[in-house]
């Protein structure tokens, strides 16, 4: 191979080794929140669901521990006893659980339970 072609070749490799590694800062972005689970996570924090939930939904929040049954996981799409959309989160907001220690918020506003059932719809595809 005559020695113009070893280096072209060389750079042409190098080349595509950078453009792939620029390209990753770009994958690795975090999908963005939608403004209304947003506004729902400061309301989720404000009423201390965290506390049982964990700030991120996992079902692990430091007053959860000892906890039966324990905090919904929310990724655990299957568990839901009152169902996983917006909506049925949204409504069983209001009333709770029966027999559960998730107990009911009716003094929030349906647009708040919304807003709060918007941050857990959310929380349900992340990883
Ligand atoms: C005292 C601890 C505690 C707090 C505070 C709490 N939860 Fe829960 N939550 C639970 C437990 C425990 C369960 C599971 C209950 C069960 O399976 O009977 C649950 C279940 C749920 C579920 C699943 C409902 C279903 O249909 O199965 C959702 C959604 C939820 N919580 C959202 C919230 C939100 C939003 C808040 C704040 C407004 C909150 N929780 C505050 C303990 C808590």
């Amino acid at each position: 191979m005559k020695p113009y072609l070893i280096a072209l070749s060389l750079a042409s490799a190098l080349l595509v080794a950078y453009c792939s590694e620029e390209k990753k800062p770009a994958e690795q972005t975090p999908v963005q929140m939608p403004p209304e689970a947003a506004q729902g996570k400061e309301i989720y924090i404000a009423q201390n669901c965290n506390g049982c939930h964990g700030e991120t939904g996992l079902g692990d929040g430091p007053a959860g521990q000892t906890l039966n049954p324990k905090p919904r996981n929310y990724r655990d799409i299957y568990a839901y006893r009152k169902g996983s959309s917006l909506d049925q989160i949204a409504a069983m907001l209001e009333s709770g659980l029966e027999g559960s220690p998730m107990k009911g918020y009716p003094h929030l506003t349906l647009e708040k339970r919304k807003l709060l059932a918007a941050y857990v719809v959310w929380l349900q595809k992340q990883p």
